[in-house]
């Protein structure tokens, strides 16, 4: 743990995070449809190959989202009464939060900010710079997984008395949980809760394939660098011997499900080690490692996740051209 007076950061990544990488990536490499989670995505590399994807033109998502946040932040912020305490879920660079910060601290004098973010470094990093540009913020974040922050908020933080707690979840995070984990996480997040606080839901719109499939699979080729990293972390922390030459990225969008489905595709039959899990998988020709999925919601879906999950959907932001939404979960009493 790291402390002084005004950031106190939780580490809990270190440790377990390589077993669990390890026995994941054994598992997902050992199964009849192969599989690795996207969290792994976000080792240091990922995590900055991530940042780059943000500023590319056609990853929509970021400028919608911060448009939304310039535009509607002060609304935001005034439609929940009172001062409060900012929880972010996956805060990364913290950039966009910066809007929301802002508005805060122009209604109250000092803000109790902490994030939550996988990535030890970006959270160190990012923390550091709002503390420097901010006076009145104090932040305790937590370097971990989400459901092992939501514990441990629960355990070791105790609520700020007379504050209500804003949740944010930003960025869409959210559509890269399947249906029933999405559900299990935003219970997850309303236990934590008291009725009256709320959780701010940034979730991406459904629309066309030729506005999403760029966004996933752009020009520059950096999403498919963010996704081939994932095998080069497995070289890196795992002694495996990838040819990511031999990979190639995928991003299809699969309109039954609403979803942007993201694999590493083999470009010919191969037999790749991972010598510190003593594991050989064989891959044939066009077979498939499915690493992401990237679900988009319409309104309807959202409010009904909300209500599964002990919230009220109280309102929605949109950017102008409407490729992505703000949402505002309200707790309700008797969830
Ligand atoms: C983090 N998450 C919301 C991104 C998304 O759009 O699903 C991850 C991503 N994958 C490829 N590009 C971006």
């Amino acid at each position: 743990m790291l402390s002084d007076s005004r950031l106190t950061i939780h580490r809990f990544a270190e440790g377990g995070d390589s077993n669990a990488f390890a026995s994941d990536v054994r598992a997902g490499l050992s199964a009849t449809r192969k599989a690795l989670s996207p969290k792994y995505f976000y080792d240091e590399l990922g995590s900055r190959l991530f940042e780059a994807i943000c500023w590319l033109p056609e990853y929509y998502l970021t400028r919608a989202e911060s448009e939304i946040l310039r535009t509607h932040g002060d609304e935001i912020v005034s439609s929940v009464d009172g001062p409060v305490r900012l929880l972010e879920l996956g805060s990364g660079s913290a950039e966009k939060t910066r809007f929301l910060i802002e508005a805060l601290l122009s209604k109250q004098p000092q803000l109790h900010y902490l994030p939550v973010d996988i990535s030890d470094s970006s959270l160190e990093l990012s923390s550091q710079r709002l503390l420097r540009l901010y006076p009145g913020l104090r932040i305790t974040g937590f370097a971990a997984d989400y459901f092992t922050a939501l514990q441990a908020l629960a355990l070791q933080v105790p609520a700020d008395p007379g504050h209500r707690t804003v949740a944010l979840f930003l960025g869409s995070n959210i559509g890269n949980f399947g249906r029933d984990e999405s559900r299990e996480f935003l219970r997850a997040v309303r236990k934590l809760l008291r009725p009256e606080d709320a959780l701010l839901l940034g979730a991406d719109l459904k629309k066309s394939p030729d506005i999403l499939i760029p966004a996933y699979d752009d020009a520059l080729g950096v999403t498919a660098a963010f996704n081939l990293n994932l095998l080069a972390r497995i070289n890196r922390e795992l002694d495996g011997n990838f040819d990511v030459g031999k990979f190639r990225h995928r991003a299809t969008y699969n309109d039954d499900l609403g979803k942007i489905e993201i694999h590493l595709v083999s470009v010919e039959p191969q037999v790749v080690s991972v010598r510190a899990l003593d594991l050989q998988v064989e891959f044939d020709e066009g077979e498939t490692i499915s690493t992401e999925n990237s679900y988009k919601f319409d309104l309807e879906q959202l409010s009904a996740i909300a209500s599964d999950t002990g919230f009220a959907l109280a309102n929605t932001w949109f950017d102008r051209a409407r490729l992505f939404s703000f949402n505002l979960f309200v707790a309700q009493e008797n969830a």
